[in-house]
């Protein structure tokens, strides 16, 4: 069985495709085990305690610098024994000592074409924003390894939406989540058969 982590900080409707993708058997072999929110106030809190999944806060009140959060997540992650990192709407960048320790076991949803509108400052809905600023006639969703970089590891999956005349961000960013759910059920059940394989088990 692989141990995952998702972290969060808002509506959690990605990790809602998770957990809902798990019960459903379209990821196989895999359970949610830690849900860790960067925000107290995340509606994703809600959703990971209505499915009886242990949830830890890890914000800004709560810690004093990037050392002590590295090793706050660590602990945490350790404790429950993470196999694979998601990052689903998760707003921190993760601690270099974080992403040395799950090299290659840390996973991110990012809602636009990489490496189209992405990077420092390009989350939510700016990155729609970006897109139609550039006048782009598809974005889409991607999942992809996280490295030491905002948004530039190795591209697991990506699936491409239109952009449609008359589109303002909010209906781009709907059409966009749509998508995001679909291929983040698919890279997790992907990436979890890799470590399958690894772990042995
Ligand atoms: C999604 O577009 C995600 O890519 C972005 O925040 C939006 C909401 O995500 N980071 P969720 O509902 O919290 O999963």
């Amino acid at each position: 069985m692989i141990n995952i982590a998702v972290l969060v900080s808002g509506g959690g409707s990605n990790m809602q495709a998770i957990i809902d993708g798990i019960l459903s058997g379209k990821i196989q072999r895999a359970k949610v085990s830690l849900v860790i929110s960067s925000k107290t106030s995340a509606f994703a809190i809600e959703r990971a305690e209505n499915a009886g999944i242990p949830v830890k806060i890890l914000s800004n009140k709560i810690l004093v610098d990037e050392k002590e959060r590295a090793q706050k997540l660590l602990e945490l992650l350790d404790e429950a024994n993470t196999d694979l990192i998601v990052l689903a709407g998760y707003m921190k960048v993760i601690p270099a000592e974080v992403v040395a320790e799950y090299r290659n076991r840390i996973i991110n949803i990012h809602p636009s074409l990489i490496p189209k509108h992405c990077g420092k400052g390009y989350y939510g809905i700016r990155v729609h924003e970006s897109v139609l600023a550039a006048g782009d006639s598809e974005s889409g969703a991607t999942v992809h390894f996280v490295d030491e970089g905002v948004d530039t590891g190795r591209i697991i999956i990506q699936e491409k939406v239109p952009v449609l005349e008359g589109d303002d961000a909010d209906v781009l960013a709907a059409r966009v989540l749509e998508v995001e759910h679909k291929i983040i059920v698919k890279a997790v059940n992907d990436v979890v058969g890799l470590l399958y394989e690894e772990k042995g088990n």
